[in-house]
């Protein structure tokens, strides 16, 4: 007999179904056994007598037991059925049993929103965690979002194109994750703070809209919308203006918005554009909560900002890039950008909702003595630009068509649309606040001193740290 999923048994009454699952919860009444079987679409309620000859192998069952059941869908008497759920019409009665795996008592239940629990508790037992309502939903809805994005970027001509993991440094203005080579020792790969310089690579190859999912690593000091590790919806386009990527984004998450999240309302379309001096001298920041009433969760306000000042100075009162480097000025004369490196502005644009600075992106500079202009109101000698960014300038010196693109804090965004506080609960596993992996337990110093030896690499206060877990 093929399996029938839990949802599906509310059309079967009357009918012997399989059903595979957990289980979720148990009651006794009397005579009678009841368990609610959980499998990825739902619940069902099932029921043993005990004059059944399953009785005493269904007795001895705990919570999260897995079992395979076969049995008759019953059509409930009305005053016994459950609407609150799906096949709350039905239940099964059960004519064979069989214990798939049993269960350790488990840490704790898996049928609350979770929220109770400390965070420490959930990441140590995520795979128990992902077990909830809430986490299953999160999960399907991402999944659900990246599907509906990546069809709509292909039907728009967009090409999907993954690019390396293992790479070198790129400025984003966090720190690197760096890798160790063991055939070349003392060289590092850097893990890509974002996809930036390939993506513009991209297009000096002729791949006029790209975009990808990717991963970005960055490590910085943690935050709930904050992870080391984290997901960008990033595009690219060749002879494109501000104002098109703007529109494109706008449309993209509009459509997708209304197809897949239809109780949520969007405050303003088109999303009001706001320069970044009016922002902060309205609300004092760059990504402000526009909503009327900040605690309706389906209410969504938009925002493009613009206009970004080109530089700022860092903690050292060192200029620094208020977006990246490649970002293009707005004045274009490299006199001047060297001259007054304060008043430049960037065509720049971040995405905000709700608070929550979702996207950012850029046309970018694709003029060699605009870009040496910037690199040197960096603080970047001529050397230093030739080593770090050689290889763009090279690129480029063989046609670079002028380009520029945008990318998504998914999980931001995902994190504003599913109701969440933490971009933690839109990933399957992510790091705990202080950036350690509980349930593996990463990062470890449990490596062995052969692999040490490999990659010419000595702990220097010559003893291992204790491992985090
Ligand atoms: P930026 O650095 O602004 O731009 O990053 C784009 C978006 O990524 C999200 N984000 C993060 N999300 C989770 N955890 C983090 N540590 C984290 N850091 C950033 C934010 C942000 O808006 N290459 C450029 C894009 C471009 O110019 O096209 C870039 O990475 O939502």
């Amino acid at each position: 007999m093929k399996r029938t999923l839990i949802k599906d048994t509310s059309l079967c009454a009357g009918k012997e179904v399989k059903i595979f699952g957990f289980i979720n919860t148990i009651r006794t009444h009397g005579s009678l056994l009841f368990f609610d079987v959980r499998d990825h679409s739902g619940i069902v309620q099932v029921v043993v007598t005990s004059d059944n000859n399953n009785y005493e192998t269904a007795q001895k069952i705990k919570p999260e037991w897995i079992v395979e059941i076969v049995g008759e869908v019953k059509e409930r008497p009305d005053k016994m059925k459950n609407p609150e759920i799906e096949t709350g019409g039905v239940e099964i009665e059960i004519k064979n049993i069989v214990v798939l795996s049993e269960a350790e008592t488990v840490p704790f239940s898996v049928s609350s929103d979770g929220r109770e629990l400390s965070e420490e508790m959930r990441m140590k037992y995520r795979y128990l965690d992902l077990r909830r309502k809430r986490m299953q939903e999160n999960l399907r809805m991402r999944h659900e979002v990246i599907h509906y994005l990546r069809n709509y970027l292909y039907k728009k001509g967009f090409i999907e194109i993954e690019t390396p993991v293992l790479t070198k440094s790129t400025p984003e203005g966090a720190r690197d994750y760096l890798v160790p080579s063991r055939i070349y020792p003392g060289s590092f790969y850097a893990l890509p703070q974002s996809p930036q310089q390939y993506k513009q690579l991209l297009m000096v190859g002729g791949i006029e809209k790209y975009f990808q999912f990717a991963k970005c690593f960055r490590d910085e000091d943690l935050r709930g919308d904050r992870q080391p590790e984290f997901t960008q919806l990033d595009m690219e386009l060749s002879f494109i203006e501000e104002s098109e990527i703007l529109e494109l984004v706008e449309e993209m998450v509009i459509e997708m918005v209304t197809s897949l999240f239809p109780d949520k309302k969007i405050k303003e379309t088109p999303f009001p554009r706001i320069t970044y001096h009016e922002v902060m001298e309205k609300w004092g920041t760059d990504s402000p909560d526009l909503r009327e009433n900040k605690k309706d969760d389906n209410e969504l306000a938009f925002a493009f900002i613009t206009g970004f000042p080109m530089f700022e100075k860092n903690e050292e009162n060192k200029w620094s890039s208020v977006h990246h480097p490649f970002t293009r000025p707005l004045e274009d004369d490299p006199v001047e950008i060297k001259k007054n490196p304060e008043q430049i502005k960037a065509l720049q644009y971040d995405l905000v909702l709700n608070g929550n600075e979702i996207a950012g992106g850029s046309l970018r500079s694709h003029r060699f003595d605009v870009l040496q202009a910037v690199f040197e109101v960096l603080g970047h000698s001529k050397k230093d630009i030739d080593e770090k960014f050689g290889h763009l300038f090279s690129a480029f010196s063989y046609g670079v068509p002028p380009h520029g693109g945008i990318a998504f804090g998914f999980e931001r965004l995902l994190m504003v649309l599913r109701g969440e506080k933490n971009i933690r609960e839109v990933m399957a596993f992510p790091k705990t606040g202080d950036g350690r992996e509980l349930m593996m337990g990463s990062p470890s110093s449990n490596v062995s001193k052969k692999q040490l030896e490999e990659l010419k690499i000595e702990i220097k206060d010559g003893k291992k740290k204790k491992n985090i877990n």
